[in-house]
């Protein structure tokens, strides 16, 4: 037994910030981050936290779900822009909610979203839950630095929900980590040890945009095929595939050496910009609300991020 995902839900905040906004305090203009990354607008929290995205998201999803806070089993969040160090932003949310499961984070960048779904098949294996509320939230802009332009443009805020039931809807799923922590790296706020030697760094994004942009196409085409050729699918076969919205010309690349047709990568870079862990599950559900998917499509949900982890599932709707 594993899981079918039976409800979505999404939230961003209000504020937007166009790429127009942006070059008024940075050496940047539209029509390079259109071009280079294919971003147009990010929404950007003011006073929102972390849970406040994650809760909405949240409740959207259980709505569409059908199901109540008592119903769920476990809650798992993705993140790692939570409010707290400690404890785990699925504990507050746990609380806002009003449910009383065990709820904890996963960590794995830009890719812990599908990290989170692959956990959660664990405890649908084992019989554990029935049902499992998945979150991936996000607020990205207080871990840039505004006056990088090779990063801060790129990113937004933002929290999407899954709620998953007992089912047979989780069919393959490849995960790898190769523990690259020099290509994307957000040092934690160090403390004010009189004891420490070490240097403190920054806590925020640096990125070595090029190296990541060759790892994160050859992660996507090699995770895709590989869950193709082991499910015998080809390209008719495939609905949708929800990519890490990282980079328009990386979606684009991967489309071409995939042969994959581009009207099947569902993109939504340009509204949001990258929202880390919580783009995938945004994306799915734009999908679900757009009423773009019937049920027995076939998905591949693929990501990539920091740490060079990477993962893809197909997921069967
Ligand atoms: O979710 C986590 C995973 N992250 C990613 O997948 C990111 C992958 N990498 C990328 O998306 C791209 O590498 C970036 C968008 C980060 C950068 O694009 P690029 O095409 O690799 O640009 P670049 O870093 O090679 O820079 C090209 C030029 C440079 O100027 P010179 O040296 O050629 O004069 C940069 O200084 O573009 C300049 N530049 C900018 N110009 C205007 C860099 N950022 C900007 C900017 N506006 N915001």
């Amino acid at each position: 037994m594993t899981f079918s995902i039976i409800g979505t839900g999404m939230y961003v905040p209000p504020k937007i910030v166009t790429n127009d906004d942006l070059s008024k305090t940075l050496d940047t203009n539209d029509e390079w981050i259109r071009q280079r990354v294919g971003v147009q607008r990010r929404h950007v929290c003011t006073g929102e936290t972390t849970a406040e995205l994650a809760y909405q998201a949240a409740l959207r999803a259980l709505e569409n779900s059908g199901c109540t806070p008592e119903d769920l089993d476990l809650i798992i969040c993705s993140t790692i822009s939570g409010d707290l160090v400690s404890p785990a932003l699925a504990c507050v949310v746990q609380k806002m909610l009003g449910a009383s499961c065990p709820a904890y984070d996963v960590n794995s960048a830009c890719s812990a979203f599908l990290f989170l779904l692959e956990t959660a098949a664990g405890y649908f294996a084992r019989g554990k839950v029935k049902k499992v509320l998945a979150i991936g939230a996000e607020r990205m802009s207080k871990l840039l630095d505004w006056q990088d332009r090779g990063t801060c443009v790129i990113f937004g805020d933002g929290a999407g929900a899954a709620v998953l039931a007992s089912g047979e809807g989780y069919i393959d799923s490849t995960i790898s980590t190769k523990g690259n922590d020099e290509v994307i790296r957000v040092p934690a706020f160090a403390g004010e040890s009189p004891y420490s030697t070490l240097e403190p760094e920054r806590p925020f994004i640096r990125m070595q945009g090029q190296e990541t942009f060759k790892y994160a196409v050859n992660a996507m085409c090699s995770d895709i095929s590989k869950l193709m050729q082991n499910n015998r699918l080809t390209a008719e076969d495939i609905a949708y595939v929800v990519p890490h919205q990282a980079n328009k010309r990386i979606i684009d690349l991967a489309c071409m050496r995939l042969r994959i047709p581009i009207k099947k990568f569902y993109v939504n870079i340009q509204e949001y910009g990258n929202t880390s862990s919580a783009s995938i599950p945004i994306a799915l559900d734009e999908l679900n609300r757009k009423g773009l998917l019937k049920r027995g499509d076939n998905l591949i949900l693929s990501a990539f991020g920091a740490g060079e982890s990477n993962a893809s599932c197909l997921l069967k709707w």
